[in-house]
């Protein structure tokens, strides 16, 4: 499907093309529906790029958040993405939007809008290359499903749960935001062996939902948009 890659050796021109990427994914749902579902990334790179987004003038009250992912700890532990979110979304919640945690998400609830991060493995929400559940993330049609990622990560060694790629694929375009060498590496892996099954790779092979991909490398070209149909066989 169509991959619109933009690389970046600037870390704020990568988090401000992004969060310019989110706003417009953002408004263009919210000209289709009253209220629109965000499911934003866990991990760090939220941290970087809500609040560019928050800068912006949206209806927040109309928006309603959630995580693409995440771990199965109690409320409250560092880990939880829900919490990190509650944390970096405050002038959105202070501004009418809501946050919902992903055990929530009823089963038929796809979201509108997606913005998922990338790991060095290749993985993208917590559908990872190997571990329990990661067929059924790929392959079930409800909304969400929990997995465990073998061998657990050491930033997080937890059971999680997750969108499912059906889910993950729902809006009209999903975007990828990574920044890092070795995410870089992942990305051009995925698209270099083809046959590459990480999460990201079967993300690039799939031909139902378009995607806008932002990375950031200290050795990254400087930024060269380019829209062409990049080589996913
Ligand atoms: C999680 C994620 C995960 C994350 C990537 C990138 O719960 O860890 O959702 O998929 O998005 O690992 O993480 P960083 O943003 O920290 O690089």
């Amino acid at each position: 499907m169509g991959v619109w890659r933009f690389n970046f050796s600037s870390s704020d021109d990568w988090a401000a093309a992004t969060a310019d990427a989110l706003a417009v994914e953002i408004r263009d749902a919210l000209s289709r529906k009253a209220k629109v579902l965000v499911a934003i990334a866990g991990g760090r790179t939220p941290s970087l790029i809500l609040p560019l987004l928050q800068r912006r003038r949206l209806p927040w009250a109309r928006l309603r958040f959630i995580p693409t992912d995440d771990r199965l700890v109690e409320d409250g532990h560092p880990a939880r993405n829900l919490d990190r979110l509650r944390e970096w979304l405050a002038p959105a919640i202070a501004g009418g939007a809501t946050l919902g945690a992903l055990e929530c998400l009823s089963a038929s609830e796809y979201p509108d809008v997606v913005m998922l991060g990338l790991g060095a493995d290749g993985h993208v929400a917590s559908i990872f290359p190997d571990g329990e559940g990661m067929k059924a993330a790929l392959t079930e049609t409800q909304s969400t499903v929990r997995t465990t990622p073998s061998p657990l990560p050491p930033e997080a060694p937890f059971p999680r749960i997750t969108l499912t790629l059906a889910a993950l694929l729902a809006p009209r375009r999903v975007i990828i935001s990574a920044s890092g060498a070795d995410k870089k590496d992942a990305y051009d892996l995925a698209i270099a062996s083809g046959h590459s099954k990480t999460p990201v790779a079967i993300l690039l092979e799939q031909d139902k939902t378009p995607l806008s991909v932002f990375l950031c490398a200290p050795a990254a070209a400087r930024h060269t948009a380019s829209n062409r149909q990049e080589a996913t066989a």
